[in-house]
């Protein structure tokens, strides 16, 4: 589903001296599998999810995700692929306090070319599957943490996307909350997500059927 190969990203802005924040990535993801980027900060784990999410480009190497090659996607390209195939998960949610939990959830649909009926129907079940439709007509400032972050993933979830991106998603919340967002991604898993997460959260590597590829100064350590 997922196919880096040998991917390297360099900064230059900020630092006398180029960085390299990615060295010589190459890694394979298949399909409803679920991968642990796990590192300390600073490894390069967002750099290489926003690479995957052609939020930025690589320096060199390829990525491919389904059948499309978006290392060097336009603009606008880009978005549609974000819009059509990934879901992004926070640390920090991410929502819009003022807006209701169902209004969240339907924001990533509003310029997707579907019909009314059908939008309703794919946020009804992204609410479903968060486990967060009973709270629906809450605004998102209500919610505890928790809840936030199951709305953060229904939004996610909300034009159904093959592949779930998350970034630190449990360092906001408390150990059985966390608990609960892994118990939901497994859920996800089963679904036939495939889903990448990078955290230093060991809760993570204590789950089933998991792979753990290990970061450190922007190289897989192997
Ligand atoms: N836009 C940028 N410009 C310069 N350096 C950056 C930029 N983004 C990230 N970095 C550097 O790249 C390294 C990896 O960062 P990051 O991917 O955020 O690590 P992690 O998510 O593992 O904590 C860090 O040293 C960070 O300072
Ligand atoms: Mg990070």
């Amino acid at each position: 589903m997922i196919r880096l190969e040998h991917v390297c990203k360099t900064f230059h802005e900020g630092t006398p001296e180029a960085f390299e924040a990615l060295r010589d990535i190459s890694l394979h993801v298949a399909a409803s599998e679920m991968v642990i980027l796990k590192g300390i900060s600073g490894s390069g784990k967002s750099t290489l999810l926003s690479i995957i999410g052609a939020l930025s480009k690589p320096s060199s190497g390829s990525v491919i995700v389904g059948n499309q090659s978006v290392a060097k996607l336009s603009d606008l390209h880009a978005s549609h692929y974000r819009r059509d195939t990934l879901g992004f998960i926070f640390q920090s949610f991410n929502l819009f306090e003022e807006l209701s939990v169902e209004d969240n959830v339907a924001l990533p649909l509003i310029h997707a070319p579907i019909t009314h009926d059908e939008a309703a129907t794919r946020i009804n079940a992204a609410l479903e599957r968060a486990h967060i439709a009973h709270k629906r007509k809450v605004r998102a400032a209500l919610l505890s943490g928790g809840e936030k972050q199951r709305c953060a993933i229904a939004r996610a979830l909300a034009s159904d996307p093959k592949v779930l991106l998350c970034d630190e998603p449990t360092a906001n919340l408390d150990s059985q909350n966390a608990r609960a967002f892994c118990d939901n991604l497994l859920e996800l898993r089963a679904l036939g997500k495939t889903i990448i997460v990078a955290t230093h959260d060991p809760i993570f590597e204590t789950l089933e059927g998991v792979r753990v590829v290990p970061i450190v100064s922007g190289r897989i350590d192997s």
